[in-house]
C-alpha cells in the first residue's frame, strides 16, 4: 500500500480490503448515483476513486460525450479500477490518474474546467480535508458542482444495543484521531464547501443500513465486521483494544445479526455545493 507523509490510510489494499470495499460499492451505488444527477455529456473528476466502481456508474450516466479523470494514490487500487473500467465498458471516456488527493494531477487547462468534482470516503483518511475541498474547488468551472459523501462514525445505532462492539466501535473511531483524521468528518462537509468558497445547496443522508429479514442484512453485518478488522492492527499497536476483546466483540456481533430484530442505522453523509461565479451559480 503506498502512503503519503501526509495522510494515513488506515484500510490499504490487501485482496480481502479490497472484496469489502467491492461489497460496499454494491450495496450503495445504486443510491449515491440517484444524488448526483449527472448530465450527459459532463465532465467529472473522482477523487479517490479506489476500485472505480462508482467512477465507472458516472462515467456510464454521462455517456460517450462525457468524460471522468480519477485520481488514486494506491497502485494495487488503481489497476483494479482499471480492469473494472474496462470491463464496464466505459474505457474511452475515463482516464484514471496516480495522483494525491492533496496536490490533484491536473493539467493546466483542467482547472476550473470540470462540470462536477465528486469524493466519496476519502475526507475522513486526510488530516486536511479542507485542503482537498479547495483544491476540488479550483479544479470546477464557475457553476460547477462539488459532491462529498462521507462517514460521520456516531451515526452507527445497532439495536438491540451491543455495548462489547460499541466499545469496538469507539476503539475505531479513536484510531482515526490518533492518525489526525476525523472520524465525524461527514457532519462537517457542508462547512468545509463553505470555507472552500463553495456554495451549499443541498445535504442529506444516504441510508445504508438494514435488518433482520432483509436479503442483503449479512453483507451489511460483514462490511460491519472487515471495515474494522482492516485497523486491528493500527488499534493494537495504539493499545486502543486487546486483541482478545477485539475477537470477542466480532463473535458478540455475528451472534447479534441473528436476532430477529437486529437492526443496523447508518447514514452516509452527503452535501452539495456549486462554485459561485456564473449565472447559475
Ligand atoms: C474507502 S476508499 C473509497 C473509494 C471510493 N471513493 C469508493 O467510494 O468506493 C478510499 C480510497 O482513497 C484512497 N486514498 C486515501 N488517501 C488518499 C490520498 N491522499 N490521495 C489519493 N487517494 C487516497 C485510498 O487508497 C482508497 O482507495
Amino acid at each position: 500500500m503506498s502512503e503519503s507523509k501526509s495522510s494515513h490510510y488506515v484500510h490499504g489494499a490487501s485482496p480481502d480490503e479490497q472484496e469489502r470495499l467491492s461489497l460496499l460499492n454494491s450495496l450503495l451505488n445504486a443510491r449515491s448515483l440517484e444524488e448526483m444527477r449527472i448530465q450527459s455529456g459532463a465532465s467529472i473528476l473522482d477523487v479517490g476513486f479506489g476500485l472505480g466502481q462508482f467512477a465507472a456508474l458516472m462515467a456510464r450516466a454521462a455517456g460517450p460525450s462525457g468524460r471522468l479523470v480519477g485520481v488514486e494514490r494506491d497502485p494495487d487500487q488503481r489497476a483494479r479500477a482499471a480492469a473494472n473500467i474496462e470491463a464496464e465498458g466505459v474505457a474511452d471516456r475515463v482516464d484514471l490518474r496516480a495522483g494525491d488527493a492533496m496536490d490533484l494531477p491536473l493539467a493546466r487547462e483542467e482547472w476550473g474546467a470540470f462540470d462536477i468534482a465528486h469524493t466519496r470516503f476519502l475526507l475522513e483518511h486526510v488530516p486536511d480535508p479542507g485542503a482537498v475541498v479547495r483544491q476540488m474547488s479550483r479544479a470546477v468551472r464557475p457553476g460547477g458542482r462539488l459532491v462529498l459523501a462521507d462517514d460521520d462514525h456516531e451515526t452507527l445505532r445497532l439495536h438491540p444495543a451491543l455495548p462489547s462492539f460499541e466499545r469496538l466501535w469507539s476503539a475505531y473511531m479513536r484510531s482515526y484521531e490518533i492518525s489526525g483524521n476525523d472520524p465525524l468528518v461527514g457532519r462537517r462537509l457542508v462547512y468545509l464547501l463553505h470555507e472552500s468558497g463553495v456554495r451549499p445547496i443541498r445535504n442529506t443522508y444516504i441510508f445504508f443500513g438494514s435488518c433482520a429479514g432483509n436479503a442483503d442484512f449479512d453483507s451489511y453485518v460483514r462490511n460491519l465486521a472487515e471495515v474494522i478488522a482492516t485497523a486491528t492492527d493500527h488499534m493494537a499497536s495504539h493499545q486502543l483494544l486487546a486483541r482478545a476483546e477485539f475477537d470477542a466483540a466480532i463473535d458478540d456481533l455475528h451472534a447479534w445479526s441473528r436476532l430477529p430484530d437486529a437492526a443496523i442505522w447508518y447514514g452516509m453523509c452527503w452535501a452539495e455545493g456549486v462554485r459561485p461565479g456564473s449565472p447559475d451559480a
